[in-house]
């Protein structure tokens, strides 16, 4: 029972992270935050969220009942991440944010969901779905993709600014 619970935990957290990380690009934006030439290259980064959190929630719609998971219970924990990071990047990013710091908030945000999945892959092994790490680890792959990328251009616009 613990078990299960952990695991819906752990794929509510996931998803929470799918959802702020599209916000958070977005919010990014609008704060006048992203500069023009870094936009196209976050472009992965705010689409593919969407695609994968529709397709774990869609995943783990259908697998539920034979694993029985709770999906209210993944709902709600993956609502409260996406409002805990919200948060945290407010604090993150204080009164006077630049473009240094909203990058190198999208890299702690990234590096998050690497972790998240690294984790999901463990989980993975006490889900009786194959379905189900498959997903995980295609993701994670993506998710490093989206570090490197942030990373590079925390990297580069430090000593442009
Ligand atoms: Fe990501």
């Amino acid at each position: 029972m613990v078990e299960k619970k952990l695991i819906e935990q752990k794929i509510g957290e996931a998803i929470g992270l799918e959802k702020a990380a599209q916000k958070a690009v977005e919010e990014l934006k609008s704060k006048g935050l992203i500069k023009a030439e870094h936009e196209k290259k976050l472009v992965p980064m705010k689409d593919e969220p969407n695609k994968q959190q529709r397709e774990m929630e869609e995943l783990i719609e259908k697998i539920a009942e034979n694993e029985g998971f709770d999906v209210e219970n993944i709902n709600s924990v993956s609502e409260e991440t996406a409002q805990k990071v919200s948060k945290i990047m407010e604090t993150y990013l204080g009164e006077e944010p630049d473009t240094q710091e909203a990058l190198e908030f999208l890299c702690l945000a990234e590096g998050a969901e690497v972790t998240h999945y690294e984790v999901l892959t463990s989980v993975a092994k006490k889900v009786k779905s194959r379905k189900f790490g498959t997903q995980v680890r295609k993701i994670l792959k993506e998710e490093h993709n989206h570090l490197e990328v942030c990373t590079k251009l925390a990297k580069q616009n430090v000593i442009k600014e």
